[in-house]
């Protein structure tokens, strides 16, 4: 079976390379744990979406939240990206990486005044609006400035992705958007107000989709209510069909990018919506599989119901295992030839929930590097301080490259704006 990972993730003598780097090599140079991206995996993952929507209005908004380190950001703003952003954070981070307002789609069911004005100052390209108490703050703040907030709806569409629950985002008991049966009065309503100025329509209803059928149904939703709301005299310029396609992390076998973009494309087509601008928010598959997290053995601790090897990596780093019992391949970065056993990975944080991965088979030894592979989303964005555990170091490789772009934090650095009383 291929690597998830593959063609950048490769076997070859026993070790472990990524994008022809030696993992192992690089844990030593740089210290484990250690986040190692490949750039060309991300560019490639991008141009893939690209490609499908060639000769097409489009724009693919990366969805930053998946991981939003400053040279991965660059990475996708100078191969022509748009930005999903969620706060008024990661629109600062991403216009420091070069990213540019007017292509950012601002998405969150709770942004502040302060995010909004940030934003209208920015000028970003879209608001996403998930509410109508929403639509009358962005009003306001956009009067008061003296500007026009472009909004899209955020529509609900009562579709199952078919995903986890957590990360199941588009059905009636959610959080998120407005609903279906509300969306047109709601369009009215935003038609009505001076500071803002309708632009398109929006979904996501969920991540770590492995179906095409989900979005297919999605669209369709979205359409009956483009189609409604031009009727009622308020043009719509875009469809954001959001993010959420999935990635392979085990024997998952998610659509390629492009045959999702198709075979959408084609459902726009059969309803008469060719000619409208598509927009992706795509942020796992874009990352997800471009990145490995490289952790060394500390102890191997063999017990009469489990065996556990500890690892210098743990929940604060990769928190996905413990907060979603995500199962994320683990692969020795240099093979050995004894015959595996069965162990329990795990981190040195003092909670039972602290593991990266259970039932593994490996032949390890302590001092051993390991690979989580399929790290590059949703890793570094989720990892805290837990244990005051500096945040691990991350090194892009690019063709024969290999860039340090994040040092490994200092624990000094921890509480350096705290105060003794
Ligand atoms: N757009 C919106 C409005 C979103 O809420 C999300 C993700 C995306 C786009 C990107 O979705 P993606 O293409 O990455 O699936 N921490 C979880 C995933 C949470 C996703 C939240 N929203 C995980 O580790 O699985």
């Amino acid at each position: 079976m291929s690597l998830p990972g593959a063609p950048f993730l490769t076997r070859a003598g026993g070790e472990l390379r990524f994008d022809g780097h030696s993992l192992a090599d690089l844990g030593r140079r740089f210290g484990t744990p250690l986040y190692v991206y490949s750039r060309r995996a991300m560019r490639a993952a991008f141009d893939a979406y690209e490609r499908a929507l060639a000769g097409r209005p489009h724009l693919v908004c990366y969805a930053m939240k998946a991981n939003s380190s400053l040279a991965v950001l660059q990475t996708f703003a100078q191969a022509g990206a748009g930005f999903d952003i969620v706060s008024g954070g990661e629109l600062t981070r991403v216009l420091a990486a070069g990213g540019r307002a007017d292509r950012v789609v601002f998405s969150g069911v709770g942004k502040t005044r302060a995010e909004m004005r940030q934003a209208l100052l920015a000028g970003v390209r879209c608001f996403n609006v998930e509410s109508e108490p929403e639509l009358e703050t962005l009003n306001a703040v956009a009067l008061e400035l003296g500007r026009v907030a472009p909004v899209s709806l955020r529509v609900n569409p009562d579709v199952d992705a078919g995903t986890h629950p957590y990360i199941s985002t588009g059905l009636k008991g959610n959080k998120f958007g407005v609903a279906h049966a509300d969306a047109v009065a709601t369009y009215r309503r935003a038609a009505s107000l001076p500071g803002l100025r309708v632009a398109g329509i929006d979904c996501h209803i969920g991540s770590q989709i492995t179906q095409i059928g989900p979005y297919l149904d999605a669209l369709d939703r979205l359409l009956d209510l483009v189609e409604a709301v031009e009727a009622a005299g308020i043009p719509i310029h875009h469809v954001d069909v959001g993010g959420g396609l999935g990635i392979t992390y085990t024997d998952e076998q998610p659509p390629p990018a492009a045959d999702m973009v198709r075979a959408l494309l084609a459902r726009l087509d059969a309803r008469g919506h060719g000619h409208r601008e598509v927009l992706f928010e795509p942020g796992r598959s874009l990352v997800g599989n471009a990145g490995v997290l490289v952790t060394e053995v500390l102890v191997l601790k063999p017990g009469e119901t489990k065996n556990f090897c500890i690892v210098d990596a743990a929940m604060n780093d990769l928190v996905r295992p413990a907060m979603y019992e995500a199962w994320m391949a683990i692969e020795p970065c240099v093979a050995r030839a004894e015959p595996p056993i069965t162990w329990d990975v795990v981190g040195p944080i003092c909670e039972s929930g602290d593991w990266l991965g259970r039932e593994r088979v490996l032949a390890l030894q302590p001092g051993d590097r390991l690979a989580i592979l399929s790290a590059g989303a949703y890793g570094m964005t989720m990892a805290s301080n837990y244990n005051t555990r500096p945040r691990a170091a991350e090194v892009m490789v690019d063709g024969d490259a290999v860039h340090l772009i994040r040092e490994r934090e200092r624990v000094e650095t921890l509480f350096a704006d705290e105060r003794l009383v």
